[in-house]
């Protein structure tokens, strides 16, 4: 077992915690199997249509996350980072999981050609890995999560206008779960 994130920051008051980029907006993973689950429960929270954008470096657990929540949503295959073709969708019973990477875009206009505007529709769930390479074209996030590296674990901040909701569900789904710091 991996060693647990360090301790999250106490308290504050609760104006604070919903600020935007607060330390309160954010949650600690210890152990990729943990970022899995965590993929788990934003499937069963997050309703299309909706836009979830990863930012963070390398091997800073953005896949690792769509993949617990893609086959929580039925997809039996493996759930690989669509490093080349950029966008893997998955269409499934309830929702359109579209996939993005875009480390490998070489410019935003690119987007055009991946046809992205067509797969907007309402039964789609975006999830974006790379998202600061999309420029204007990409749809901005409801939930944008930024993902950084701890010893043994990830801490992921989390804004957009979903984001408070989503935390506050995220609490509900994962107490008890001692993997998680939220
Ligand atoms: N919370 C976590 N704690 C410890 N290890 C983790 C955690 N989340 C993911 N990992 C591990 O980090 C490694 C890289 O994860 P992943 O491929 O998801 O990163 P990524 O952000 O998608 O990287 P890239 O930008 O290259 O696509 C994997 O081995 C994964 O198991
Ligand atoms: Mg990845």
């Amino acid at each position: 077992m991996a060693p647990r994130p360090g301790p999250l920051p106490g308290g504050g008051d609760d104006a604070e915690r919903r600020r935007p980029g607060a330390r309160g907006m954010t949650l600690e993973i210890a152990g990729g199997d943990a970022q899995e689950r965590l993929g788990v429960a934003l499937a069963r929270i997050l309703r299309p249509p909706a836009v979830v954008w990863l930012r963070g470096d390398l091997g800073a657990g953005k896949t690792t996350l769509v993949r617990g929540l893609v086959r929580a949503l039925g997809y039996e295959g493996t759930v690989k980072s669509p490093s080349y073709t950029l966008l893997e969708p998955y269409r499934l019973a309830e929702v359109d999981v579209l996939h993005l990477d875009l480390y490998r875009l070489g410019d935003p206009e690119e987007l055009e050609y991946l046809g992205l505007r067509d797969l907007l529709t309402p039964r789609a769930l975006v999830l974006v890995e790379w998202p600061e390479r999309g420029g204007d074209l990409l749809p901005p996030a409801d939930l944008d999560l930024g993902l950084e590296h701890l010893p043994g674990g990830r801490r992921i901040a989390c804004a957009g206008p979903r984001a408070g909701a989503v935390l506050r569900k995220l609490r509900e789904i994962l107490a008890g779960d001692s993997r998680f710091r939220l």
